[in-house]
């Protein structure tokens, strides 16, 4: 049985008042919660902080984007060695506003898996497909194509103990999730394309589904068998509601 991984991705949303707030919020709401294993993942400036408020609690600490390289001439970007003295375990990678907005590409996001791998962190590698692909049909080639980069560069082997999160463009911040159909049948889909190569690691891998996830639709989106947590954006920036989402997934997937 996997163990749902439900995380808070703050994107580029926060304070230090927020943060506090919001950790102390999270930190009572989520005492004792065993069937769910919880992150979040604040903007980088604020990590050492969570870190901190975090440290006595089940909430484990993410983060949002990684570099390729350790060291060096490479001004604004983050290391993974750097993220794992802070504190941090689990960390996103291939969001679809990196691809967008920094022209991320696959061969770019594998390199940036295989970086975690090597230091001991945990990939959230996201994937999926825009609305124009959806409409085309193309769904199931454009998430074969993204895992498929990290596949070739390092082998299926390297999805023991990684995340995948399945965020479909056109669910991602319009209120417009995919239905609980829609998202298992995508996840089949992976968990199958990964057996393929590696039928123990498909069995194994945590499949997220991420895109306008909210207190109201989690539980059911969470009855799905290859739905074994959510990515959320929005709601992971309002402890009531994120609760309730965390809560959903340690009680439907008992
Ligand atoms: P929303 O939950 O705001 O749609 O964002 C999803 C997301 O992109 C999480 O990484």
């Amino acid at each position: 049985m996997r163990k749902p991984l439900v995380m808070g991705n703050w994107k580029l949303n926060g304070s230090k008042t927020m943060a506090l707030d919001l950790v102390t919020s999270l930190k009572k709401e989520l005492a004792g919660i065993d069937g769910c294993d919880v992150a979040i993942a604040p903007p980088v400036v604020y990590l050492d902080y969570v870190q901190k408020l975090l440290a006595d609690s089940n909430i484990m600490l993410g983060a949002q984007n990684v570099d390729t390289h350790l060291s060096g001439a490479y001004t604004g970007d983050i290391s993974a060695e750097m993220l794992k003295e802070i504190g941090a375990t689990h960390i996103i990678i291939g969001h679809s506003e990196r691809r967008t907005y920094h022209a991320e590409c696959d061969k770019f996001i594998a390199q940036k898996f295989a970086t975690l791998k090597e230091n001991g962190l945990v990939p959230v590698l996201c994937i999926g497909e825009s609305e124009a692909e959806n409409e085309a049909g193309q769904t199931q080639a454009v998430c074969a194509k993204q895992l498929d980069a990290v596949i070739d560069l390092l082998g299926a082997k390297a999805f023991n103990n990684a995340v995948i999160a399945y965020e479909p463009i056109w669910a991602i911040g319009t209120g417009k999730s995919a239905t609980p159909a829609q998202a298992q049948a995508v996840h089949k889909f992976i968990r199958e394309h990964i057996a393929k190569v590696d039928a123990d690691i498909a069995q194994q891998v945590i499949i997220q589904y991420g895109g306008s996830v909210n207190d109201k639709n989690a539980a059911e989106l969470f009855t799905q068998p290859d739905i074994d947590g959510a990515l959320v954006g929005g709601a992971s920036l309002k402890a009531d509601a994120f609760a309730v989402i965390v809560k959903a997934a340690a009680k439907t997937k008992k």
